[in-house]
């Protein structure tokens, strides 16, 4: 691809393709931070934008929920790496696409000893060479917020082409919708207008434009909030199937998701004991062996023994977790109260230890009814101090509220018990069944 460095900002040469002008300005840029003795205070290029707190915090609020030890990752843009630095220790490859030919020598001369790391060299606009279908993540920081609308909507076009299903892409862009973003956007839109091409011009969306791109692109918005001046959008590529409806974004959720963050620092990684293994073995014998189903989704499944003892029985399974622990069974990584899945998208919902985990357990429920056909299967802690104390723990009922919730929710109870949870403490288990329905 020939590369066009003829043009500078104020004098536009309309004959030059756009990604050729990205490519120009970032070769520029990494020119001058050889070039200019101030950047020598620092290590690598993108190291002048943030301190490694703010990479840090980037990375645990926007890569991390989706990152695993096995996933393929594509990053658009890694400029100097440093976020692909960060990329690289929690994923199995990134191949990271930059338009620029000295950006992108810039990271893999970085990432050279790196086997996990593979260049590619972009058009701008595609991600040409990235097979369909192949990608567990994307992720892209301090690129879109200059690329032209329609380049942005070209790439979100791609990342619906090269995501797996249930892969997601987390896209930090420049939005009018914050205070800050529109104050940005205000104070400098003269000097944009005169210089449309100079790197430092950026485009600002509205965010239900960005969201309309994404629905566009085929992709479903599973996150959408404010970064500062700026906001990520996270997208999830799923099956037609999978999508939520149009519109079902339409709300401002933006404050219940900041909550929703606050409170994911409460959450801890459980490890699956011989004890819960058990118990899980024990619930499928008692009550899930003389029902009919073909398929079970189980909600926050964690290592999932309960999968493994259904899979066991011929069953169709799938999991939902935002965790990463190891599970041999098909994982849509999505948060439980935003699955996305389709209506009757599974006969059996399980949900173990989950609820008493949901800020919003009657809205979980009522999902679970939603995406079941037939059955519920939900386990929950007893009502004891020590489980209403414990950390993450936010909703810990009496038995009679939480059959006033199943009632609610649109459930009738088929049978419920007791089990044991810990040695010394005891588990309810309720299988319920959905209302009007064979
Ligand atoms: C501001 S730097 C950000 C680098 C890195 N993401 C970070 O935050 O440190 C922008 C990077 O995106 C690349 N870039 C700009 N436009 C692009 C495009 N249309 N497609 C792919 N990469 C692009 C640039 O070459 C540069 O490496």
């Amino acid at each position: 691809m020939p590369i066009s460095t003829s043009l500078r900002p104020g004098a536009p040469d309309r004959a030059v393709a756009h990604h050729s002008r990205y490519a120009a300005l970032w070769d520029d840029y990494s020119q001058l931070w050889d070039r200019d003795p101030w950047f020598r205070q620092y290590k690598h290029l993108g190291d002048e934008w943030g301190s490694p707190q703010w990479v840090d915090h980037v990375i645990a609020t926007y890569a991390q929920p989706w990152l695993s030890p096995s996933a393929e990752v594509v990053e658009i843009g890694p400029g100097g790496g440093r976020y692909t630095c960060e990329l690289l220790s929690r994923a199995a490859s990134v191949t990271g696409v930059d338009v620029s030919p000295r950006m992108l020598a810039r990271a893999s001369g970085r990432f050279a000893g790196n086997p996990k790391f593979h260049g590619m060299l972009g058009s701008g606009t595609d991600l040409a060479g990235i097979p369909s279908g192949t990608v567990d993540f994307v992720f892209a920081f301090n690129v879109f917020i200059q690329l032209l609308p329609e380049d942005i909507y070209s790439y979100f076009l791609e990342i619906g082409r090269v995501l797996r299903d249930g892969g997601v892409a987390s896209i930090h862009y420049a939005t009018l919708s914050s205070e800050e973003g529109w104050k940005h956007f205000d104070a400098n839109r003269t000097q944009w207008s005169a210089s449309p091409c100079a790197r430092g011009r950026f485009t600002c969306l509205p965010m239900q434009a960005a969201e309309l791109f994404a629905t566009r692109a085929g992709l479903a918005v599973i996150r959408h909030q404010f970064v500062g001046r700026d906001a990520v959008l996270a997208m999830r590529n799923a099956d037609a199937a999978d999508s939520p409806a149009p519109g079902a974004t339409r709300r401002d959720f933006r404050h219940i998701d900041r909550h929703l963050d606050e409170l994911a620092s409460d959450i801890y990684h459980e490890l699956p004991t011989p004890h819960h293994r058990e118990a899980a073995r024990e619930t499928v014998d008692e009550y899930l062996r003389s029902i009919e189903f073909e398929s079970v989704i189980e909600l926050g499944c964690g290592a999932a023994p309960t999968l493994d003892f259904l899979a066991a029985m011929g069953k169709r399974t799938k999991g939902l977790s935002l965790g990463f622990e190891s599970c041999s069974h098909p994982i849509l990584r999505a948060d439980m109260q935003f699955s996305g899945l389709r209506d009757g998208a599974t006969d059996l919902v399980v949900a173990r230890h989950v609820l008493e985990h949901s800020p919003m357990p009657l809205l979980l429920l009522m999902e679970m009814a939603r995406i079941t056909t037939r059955y519920a299967l939900v386990v929950v802690p007893c009502d004891e101090e020590i489980w209403v104390n414990w950390p993450n723990h936010y909703s810990v009922f009496g038995r009679p509220a939480w059959r006033r919730l199943f009632d609610r929710a649109g459930f009738t109870i088929e049978r419920e018990g007791d089990g044991r949870l810990e040695p010394d403490s005891t588990e309810w288990r309720f299988l319920l069944k959905k209302k009007h329905n064979g």
